[in-house]
This record gives structure tokens, sequence and C-alpha cells, in this order.
């Protein structure tokens, strides 16, 4: 796609890389080979034709875009790569429920009125209620493949569990689990990839039907409340209902729910393959537990399961000494903000003793950093710590070729073949 169509414009100044394009073969399949070769000549900031983005990749640069909210909206954080089909528009605002944009999405003051009960009723308190039933889930998933020589760890463990995980928070009859989940899957190519036309309209059906599914949640939290998180928004929107609407409830439900299940997949998925790829780390951590929060801080830095996120300015701004006007598409590298230099010692070698690994920006920084952070961090400690104690012989199965869903927020391998022995 060329950069008019995208409606981006190049800067003077700007280093232009034309063969950057995130949703190409080759970069899906390894983006640090990509990285390494550092494109636009290193330059920290540099526009993307293929997608009309303007990369950010440096630490700093990316640090100062997300500190700044009122000169880089979060307004494109969602926007769709490619333009939706009508159809597809017309499903997703079908059904007499109008879509709200999600938190995630928002400016001040409209973030404000999401965010705070959110943070409210996502408390660490209900996170760490949350931890016998993350051990128990855990447990459950990986007694249906213990006996089994080889299984997949995505479709064992690192899917369901964070899906799981999510519903029971939000208080969804363990029932409706399955149906969810069929509605969830693949979501995130409607606004982070270049879906198809029909696969357009189908992702829009599943999405309007979830919607409805999590307002219908909401109306029945109501007349019944539980010990749950809509339940605890409910009761924050009966202190005040102006300033919480049962509507915005679902909307919050929805931001939860999505955002805290392929971002999750994804980091358990790439921990368990780090540690996996060098024998040595797995028969550290089976010895060392306690080393398992360091190395899933580590993923985070050396491989996120959200490696790019995304902004755009409000007025002309001067970012890493680029001049860029207002409108300007943001495509912040979280990845490569892990691999700098100027942030982080020997940043291509994966160190699991390594004491700043926590300052990656894998969860963003400033008034949009991630809600889910300590849940989706505790699911992984979990799952590894389980993992190491059930099978301290556990490696990847050789000759595997990974594969990766073609968007550019969402990374994680689609299959991970272990065996249980050497
Ligand atoms: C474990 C891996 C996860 C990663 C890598 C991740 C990453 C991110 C990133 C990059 C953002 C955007 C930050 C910004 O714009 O500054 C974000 C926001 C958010 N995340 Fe997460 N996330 C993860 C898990 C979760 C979980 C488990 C939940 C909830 C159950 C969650 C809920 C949210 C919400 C609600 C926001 C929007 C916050 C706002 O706009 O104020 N995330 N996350």
């Amino acid at each position: 796609m060329s950069p008019s169509m995208t409606g981006a414009a190049e800067v003077p100044g700007c280093p232009v890389d034309e063969s950057f394009d995130p949703l190409s073969a080759e970069f899906l399949a390894d983006p640090y080979a990509v990285m390494a070769r550092r494109p636009g000549g290193g330059a920290p900031v540099f526009f993307a034709p293929s997608i009309g983005y303007y990369v950010v990749a440096s630490y700093e640069a990316v640090q100062q875009v997300f500190r700044d909210p009122a000169a880089y909206s979060a307004a494109v954080a969602q926007a769709p790569l490619v333009p939706i089909v009508p159809e597809a528009q017309r499903i997703l605002l079908g059904g007499g429920y109008k879509p709200q944009p999600s938190m995630v999405s928002l400016d001040e003051p409209e973030h404000a009125r999401l965010r705070k009960p959110a943070a409210r009723a996502f408390s660490m308190k209900r996170v760490t209620a949350m931890i016998p039933a993350i051990e128990a889930t855990t447990a459950r998933l990986l007694d249906a493949v213990d006996g089994s020589e080889e299984f997949d760890l995505v479709a064992a463990l690192a899917f369901p569990l964070p899906a799981n995980i999510v519903f029971s928070l939000m208080g969804v009859p363990a029932g409706d689990f399955a149906q969810l989940k069929q509605w969830c899957g693949y979501r995130a190519a409607l606004a982070w990839g270049r879906p198809a036309p029909e696969d357009q309209v189908e992702i829009a059906t599943s999405m309007a039907a979830y919607r409805k599914y999590l307002r219908d949640l909401v109306d029945a939290k109501t007349s019944a409340p539980a010990d749950d998180l809509t339940s605890d928004l409910i009761a924050i929107h009966r202190e005040a209902p102006e300033r919480l609407t049962l509507d915005e409830i679902a909307s919050i439900l929805f931001s939860l729910s999505f955002a805290g299940h392929e971002t999750t997949t994804g980091l358990i998925g790439n921990t368990v393959r780090r540690l996996l790829e060098d024998p040595g780390r797995w028969t550290e951590i089976v010895a060392r537990p306690d080393l398992i929060p360091g190395a899933v801080d580590e993923t985070l830095r050396y491989d996120p399961s959200v490696p790019v996120w995304r902004r755009v300015t409000t007025r002309p701004v001067t970012l890493a000494g680029v001049d860029l006007p207002a409108g300007a598409r943001l495509f912040l590298w979280l990845a490569a903000a892990g691999r700098d230099e100027e942030a982080f010692d020997r940043p291509a070698e994966f160190d699991m003793g390594r004491t700043d690994a926590d300052h990656h920006l894998a969860f963003g920084k400033g008034l949009h950093y991630c809600l889910g952070a300590n849940l989706g961090k505790l699911e992984a400690q979990i799952a590894v710590a389980e993992l190491a104690r059930r099978f301290p012989g556990l490696r990847l199965a050789p000759d595997q070729q990974l594969t990766f869903h073609p968007n550019i927020s969402f990374r994680g391998p689609q299959v991970l073949l272990v065996r249980t022995s050497p």
C-alpha cells in the first residue's frame, strides 16, 4: 500500500524503509532477524510505506511517546490497517448495540471515565484471589496431557488457561466458555492484520455476538450479583449511575477479555519456547523455581507477546530529531525497545538473571499502562512452575517450523510441540 493510500506522507529528514513490511512472511517468521539489520540504517524513527506508519524503534523515543498523551493520542490503537468492508461495518454497528471505543483507544477525559472504575474493580485483591483458580486450572489442563510423550503446549495450556481465567474473573458461567472462546478466536486479524473481505464479515459477526453476550451478562449480574468483577463494576455503577453506565461496563468487559487473552497465550508460549530453546535454561528453572519471575520478565523484554502498539500525533512534534506533522501515525516497536543497547546491556542475549529486565516497555507506560500486567505475569509464572514440577525433562520437539498469526501486535507460536522426556 502506498503512503498516499493510507493518508500518511513522508517528511523531510526522516529515513524511509521501502522494504519494511511487518506482515511479510519473512518478518512474521523472524522479526528479530529483520531488526538485526536495523531498518532505516539504524534510525530511531523511520517511515514504512508498506503500512503508512512511522516506526519508532528506540527505547527512549517509545518512552517519550507513552509519556506525552497530549501530543500522542491513543485513537489509532485499534484502527484497522486495511479498510473494513461495508458489510462487516454494518454487522459491527448492527444488533441495536452501538459499540463504544475501548478504553485502550480513548484519550482523556473519556479514557479515565472507564479506566478508573475498571482499575478499582481489577484490584490486586481480586487478582491475588485468582491464584488458586489459576493453579487449579493449570493442573487440570496438564492432567489431560500428563503421560503423553509429545503435546502442543499452546492447545493444551497457553490458549485455554488465560481464556478460562479471564472468563471466570468476569463471572461467565463455565458452560458458556466454549462458545465464547469460539467467538474470540482470531479477532486480532480485524484491526491488526490484512484480512480478506469474507474473513472480515466472519470476525465482525463473532464480535457482534460476543458484545451482545456481554451486555446480557451485565443485565443478568444486575439482577443476580455474585463474587466477580462484573458484579464489582455494577456495585460501582449503583454508587453513581451517571458516572458508569451499564453499556460502559459491557465495554470494559470487552476490553478486559480481549486484552487478557491472546496477550497471555503469547507470553506463555514465548516464555516456554525461550526456556526450552537452550536445555540448560530449563535445567536451571527446574532446580531453582525462584528464577521463574525473572525469566518471565526477561521474555517480555526479549520476545514480547505485544511487540507493537500504536499512537497518532495530535500536533506537530519532534521525535528523535525528526519533525513529524499532526496526524502522523506511529508504530511503536516495543520489541525493538527491549533490544536497544542504549537501554539494556547485551540486549540480544536472553539472560534470566538480568536485574533490570522489568524496565521493558512490553506493557506500555503512563496513563494506559496495562491493567492486567500482574495477572498476565502471574498466569505465566504459575504455568511455567507447574510445567517444571511435572516435566523436568521437557524439551522442544525437534525439527518444528514455528508459525505466527499474521498480525502486527500479537505474537506467540501458534503451535509449540514439546516432548516430556529427552
Ligand atoms: C500478559 C501479557 C500482556 C501484555 C504483553 C499486555 C500488553 C499491553 C499493552 C502494550 C497495552 C497498551 C499500553 C499503552 O497503550 O500504553 C495494554 C493495555 C491494556 N491491557 Fe494488557 N497486556 C497483557 C495482559 C493483559 C491482561 C491479562 C489483561 C486483563 C485481563 C490486560 C488488560 C489490559 C487493558 C484493559 C488495557 C487498556 C488499559 C488502558 O487503556 O488504560 N492485559 N496491555
